[in-house]
């Protein structure tokens, strides 16, 4: 009998990574998969579960939006539930949402083996809600699962001695498997936004740091439309609210903004890849940048991904218009990528380690 061990997932970079590990370690582990609900909207769930034909949650925690203590609490209780019954025999959270959190938080109460994947990302912003809860967890965990060797001595030192391991991105592991598929995707999502390629700019904004605050989210908004590009916005429900609730929406009544729903996650890797520069505030989007030899621009005070900004592949631009303006025009191709964040085995080298730990 396979060892059983349960993956808790609740927000779309979870849906993402789960799609990388979840097809692997099913080779050797009977994985009982935990929706939290902290994501419920179409397409920022359902439509990573029909893309990925990820299996469907064995449960489904339906928590939704609330204050984060409440949200976290009411998915502590219902991850516990879980896994008294389903005594597994190990945990795996990824990442660094409340979800994540959660999960670790009724796994160690519990006394159950955890894993945390992505672990040794730090802002060191106190206040992050990422920060928080992904310090807690590494802290917590038994097995370390790094994205980068940098990650790995982060980690130590948090004072974690042992059990930490440099296995590179999943999220890596997805493009190299999907090459082919961007590859031909990318002129019918040409097409379909009616955009050159390398003739645009891709932005996202998610974190709360932008949306919560009417200042910083109406100086990206003002930069963007002022650069004469074209620019690609596919708009997450918080940023839209925040847009709206700020009475914001007349920088999208610009004609070179091209607004979308969140995408799945095809249609976003094919954007990064053909546009001319990357602007984010999101750690996903940040690598995917990196990935696709496309020069990012972020869109926070310091980023958790320095490599790629000692690259040269991304800098950080904060709100700051006149290095926006700046980077964009004046932007060099870097002389090196060195593949920092990993081959695209990561996926298999956890699988490994957790067969020789657990079975
Ligand atoms: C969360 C993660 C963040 C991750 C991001 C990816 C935390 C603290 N943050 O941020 O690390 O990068 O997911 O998207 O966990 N909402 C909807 N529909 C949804 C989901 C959210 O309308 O399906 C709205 C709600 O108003 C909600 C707000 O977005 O209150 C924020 O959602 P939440 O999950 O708290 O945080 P994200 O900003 O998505």
């Amino acid at each position: 009998m396979k060892p059983k061990i349960v993956t808790i997932i609740g927000a779309r970079p979870q849906f993402i990574k789960a799609a990388a590990l979840s097809p692997i370690l099913r080779k050797s582990f009977d994985e009982i998969l935990i929706h939290t609900g902290q994501h419920y909207d179409l397409n920022m769930s359902e439509i990573f579960f029909e893309e990925f034909k990820l299996p469907t949650p064995n449960y489904h925690l339906g928590v939704g939006s609330m204050k984060s203590t409440i949200q976290i609490a009411e998915m502590i209780k219902g991850i516990d539930e879980i896994l008294i019954i389903e005594q597994p025999s190990h945990v795996l959270v990824m990442g660094d949402t409340n979800s994540t959190l959660a999960g670790t938080i009724a796994t160690i109460k519990n006394n159950i083996g955890l894993s945390h994947i992505e672990a040794g990302l730090r802002s060191y912003v106190k206040n992050m809600p990422e920060e928080q809860n992904r310090v807690l967890t590494t802290v917590m965990a038994d097995l370390l699962f790094c994205p980068t060797k940098k990650a790995v001595d982060v980690v130590r030192n948090m004072g974690v001695k042992e059990n930490i391991y440099n296995v590179g991105d999943v999220m890596m592991d997805l493009i190299k498997k999907n090459e082919n598929r961007i590859t031909t995707n990318i002129p019918i999502t040409l097409k379909k936004y009616g955009v050159e390629n390398n003739g645009y700019l891709f932005l996202t904004i998610h974190r709360a740091v932008n949306t919560d605050s009417k200042n910083r989210i109406e100086r990206i908004l003002r930069v963007v439309s002022n650069t004469g590009m074209k620019v690609i916005f596919p708009i997450h429900p918080r940023t839209k609210k925040s847009i709206e609730s700020n009475k914001l929406n007349r920088y999208l009544e610009n004609e070179n903004i091209i607004t979308t729903n969140p995408l799945d996650w095809l249609s976003t890797q094919s954007l990064i890849s053909a546009s001319k520069f990357v602007l984010t505030d999101s750690g996903g989007v940040t690598r995917e940048a990196y990935f696709h030899h496309k020069p990012g621009l972020l869109l926070n005070s310091q980023t958790e991904w320095t490599e790629t900004v000692e690259e040269g592949w991304n800098t950080v631009c904060d709100i700051n218009e006149d290095l926006i303006l700046k980077t964009l025009s004046s932007w060099a191709t870097p002389a090196t990528h060195t593949n920092c964040l990993g081959n695209g085995d990561a996926a298999s080298k956890i699988l490994n380690i957790l067969e020789n730990k657990l079975c």
